[in-house]
């Protein structure tokens, strides 16, 4: 009989390593291996990493320190190091790191159960960072490690061939390469089958998926996806505005799983920085861009990228990204302080502005859509949401979600906005999550909306 045994994943970084981590665990359990949710009854741990900004590389390190303790009480104890910073450092975290067992790149994740075996018989230190120029599939993994959950990611194409000049992604997840339309779809079919009602589809530029290869293109693909029985939403990320083609804007209005939201990351305002980071657009396209999506879509939701101090941004740089920020009025936004990479070109430029700058540009931009936000949200009050139902909030009653002190019911609308609503009808867990519901917004704040059902959907 298999032995079974545990192992503690640990995940940093983008939905991408979310989706890998899954696809670990599945991997990994065909050996015996279940997983656990603290690392101290572990006999693996996985780390897997990310490489976007020094920050997230020193997490990973810090990580470690905590496990060399545990590895002092338990000697027996795999650790290994995946992801984005093992791919960028290969050997060199062995070296680091004396009490690590192995580092596998981010194209070995489907090696991953053989590179265990042999850690497992052998003892020996591996590491494997090969990068190979097909995708390396794996079996695809329904068990949920969240109970109840809903929604999933799945990865449709990695590596990335944009080279902006701030980016270690190039290199450390290599070329872009799309899976096929066939794997995509019945991994999704397996996911609904097995519960899941949402899907997010990854890629770092979906709308180039299957351009290279010559499979369909990612509108076709998601016509597709919109045919699975089961799924009721479908989102996906990360959309570079250069390739976003009319008739991707349209599929927004023509499928009706497919939510009213897009990503768009425009990393900065100024059409000088914008070439210095060699995205391929200046501001006058990506304004346009904006423009086509909401004549086309008027109630779509959009969110954004923006990084603060480039190498070189001036101050008028920094003032048009405010100006383009406020002129878009964006739904949400993810803002980040630039951060040199060793692999990546802009480490060399010229120009750097200093911590403290950046982090005086950074609250400028968060204290801006804060407001922004808030208005958006405003805005929604009075208006009926259908919402995915996620779950029912452990928090009894906060000043966010209303006077009500029960337990709130939440879910996001299409925009993946927040909303709680009251436990008014006497459903069961199992009767409301995973379900649609038409909530009719009587609240908004500044992360979250709150209002009252409406009607029942299916
Ligand atoms: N492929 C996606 C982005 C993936 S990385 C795209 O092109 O939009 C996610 C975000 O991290 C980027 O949009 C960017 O805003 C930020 N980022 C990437 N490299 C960075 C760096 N060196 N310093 C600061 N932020 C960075
Ligand atoms: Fe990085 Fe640019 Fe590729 Fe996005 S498109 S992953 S920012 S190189
Ligand atoms: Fe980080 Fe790698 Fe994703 S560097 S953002 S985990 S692709």
């Amino acid at each position: 009989m298999m032995v079974s045994k545990n192992v503690y994943i640990h995940t940093i970084g983008c939905q991408m390593n979310v989706y890998d981590s899954e696809r670990i665990a599945g991997g990994l359990a065909p050996l015996g291996y279940r997983q656990v949710s603290e690392p101290e009854s572990a006999d693996l741990v996985i780390l897997n990493t990310c490489a976007i900004r020094e920050k997230a590389e020193q997490k990973v390190f810090s990580f470690l320190g905590r496990m060399a303790g545990l590895k002092r009480k338990n000697p027996e104890l795999i650790i290994g190091v995946g992801g984005c910073v093992a791919q960028q450092e290969g050997r060199k975290i062995l070296d680091r790191a004396p009490y690590l067992d192995l580092v596998f790149g981010t194209h070995a994740v489907s090696r991953l159960p053989i590179l265990i075996q042999q850690v497992e018989s052998t003892g020996g230190r591996l590491v494997d960072v090969a990068l190979s120029d097909t995708i390396q599939e794996s079996p695809v993994y329904t068990d949920s490690p969240i109970l109840n959950q809903i929604s999933r990611f799945v990865t449709i194409m990695q590596g990335c061939d944009n080279y902006c000049t701030y980016c270690v992604v190039p290199y450390v997840r290599g070329r872009e390469m799309s899976r096929s339309p066939e794997r995509i779809l019945s991994e999704i079919q397996a996911l609904a089958d097995s519960g899941i009602r949402e899907v997010t589809l990854l890629g770092q530029n979906v709308n180039s998926y299957g351009k290279k290869e010559g499979l369909c293109d990612f509108s076709d693909l998601l016509s597709r996806v919109n045919e699975i029985e089961g799924l009721l939403r479908i989102r996906f990320t990360t959309s570079h505005p250069k390739d976003l083609s009319d008739d991707m804007i349209a599929t927004f209005s023509r499928l009706d799983k497919l939510c009213k939201h897009i990503h768009l990351p425009v990393q900065s305002g100024s059409t000088r920085i914008l070439s210095r980071m060699n995205r391929k657009y200046t501001r006058d396209m990506y304004l346009e861009k904006i423009a086509r999506l909401r004549e086309s879509c008027p109630d779509i939701a959009i969110t954004s990228d923006i990084i603060v101090g480039f190498p070189g941004e001036t101050p008028e740089d920094f003032e048009d990204t405010l100006s383009l920020i406020r002129q878009v009025a964006y739904d949400g936004l993810f803002a980040f302080m630039y951060s040199d990479r060793p692999n990546a070109p802009a480490a060399n430029f010229p120009g750097k502005i200093s911590e403290a700058e950046k982090s005086e540009r950074l609250q400028q931009v968060l204290c801006l859509q804060e407001i922004l936000t808030l208005e958006k949200n405003q805005f929604l009050v009075h208006s009926e949401q259908v919402i995915l139902v996620e779950g029912l909030s452990q928090r009894m009653n906060t000043h966010e979600t209303s006077s009500e002190a029960s337990p709130q019911w939440y879910g996001r609308t299409p925009g993946h906005k927040i909303v709680h609503f009251p436990e008014t009808e006497r459903l069961s867990a199992s009767g409301n999550i995973g379900r649609l519901k038409t909530i009719r917004i009587e609240k908004a704040f500044s992360h979250s909306l709150w209002g009252r059902p409406v009607s029942q959907e299916e």
